[in-house]
């Protein structure tokens, strides 16, 4: 029999990809199971998702520490208590430090909207259209100690709908949504 694998997902927005996951993995199609949202927002949207769904959050602020190391400790404490394995972060707007990256090393992944190696960091989408690209997209990679820059899984592209920021992006977040699914389907369906 398969097993599901452990995973907790890092969100710091609304979460709409973890809701995705969830939904996946309730309908069986990703064997994993959530053990633990991580937030660093208290008002994140993705906070009510979770506990709607009786999924564990932990909301956890930088500022409460005294360095980014003591904060991921605190964190990985959690994480391992609930035996967690894979880290999936889903607009968590943060670089993992090497805490986290020890502890879980080639075991984090990460969503980003665009074609890698374009457009990395914040607000991808809005680099794009500022460059008039006309395709761009998806990707999902490993997270290494850079911004955006660890081994690409898998991209998908999507058309920019010329000067209309918002159904872009949902033509984006639609294809995010399928692209993490098949993803982790690929990295824990054995
Ligand atoms: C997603 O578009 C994700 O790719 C992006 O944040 C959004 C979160 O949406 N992540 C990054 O830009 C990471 N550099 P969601 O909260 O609705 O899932």
């Amino acid at each position: 029999m398969s097993k599901s694998v452990p995973i907790a997902v890092f969100a710091s927005g609304s979460g709409s990809n973890f809701q995705a996951i969830a939904e996946a993995i309730e309908q069986q199609k990703i064997q994993a199971r959530i053990e633990l949202v991580v937030t660093d927002k208290p008002n994140a949207f993705v906070i009510q998702r979770a506990e709607s769904k009786g999924i564990p959050v932990l909301v956890i602020q930088p500022k409460a520490y005294a360095s980014k190391e003591v904060y991921e400790e605190a964190i990985l404490r959690t994480l391992q208590e609930k035996k967690v394995e894979w880290l999936v972060l889903a607009g968590y707007m943060r670089l993992i430090g090497s805490t986290l990256l020890g502890a879980y090393a080639n075991h984090i992944v990460n969503i980003h909207p665009s074609l890698l190696p374009s457009f990395p960091g914040k607000d991808a989408i809005g680099q794009a259209m500022a460059h008039g690209v006309k395709i761009t997209g998806v990707t999902v990679h490993y997270v290494d100690e850079g911004m955006d820059t660890g081994a690409i899984i898998m991209q998908r592209a999507v058309e920019v709908v010329a000067d209309d920021r918002e159904q872009t992006e949902q033509a984006i977040h639609a294809v995010e949504h399928e692209v993490y699914t098949k993803a982790l389907q690929s990295l824990f369906n054995h």
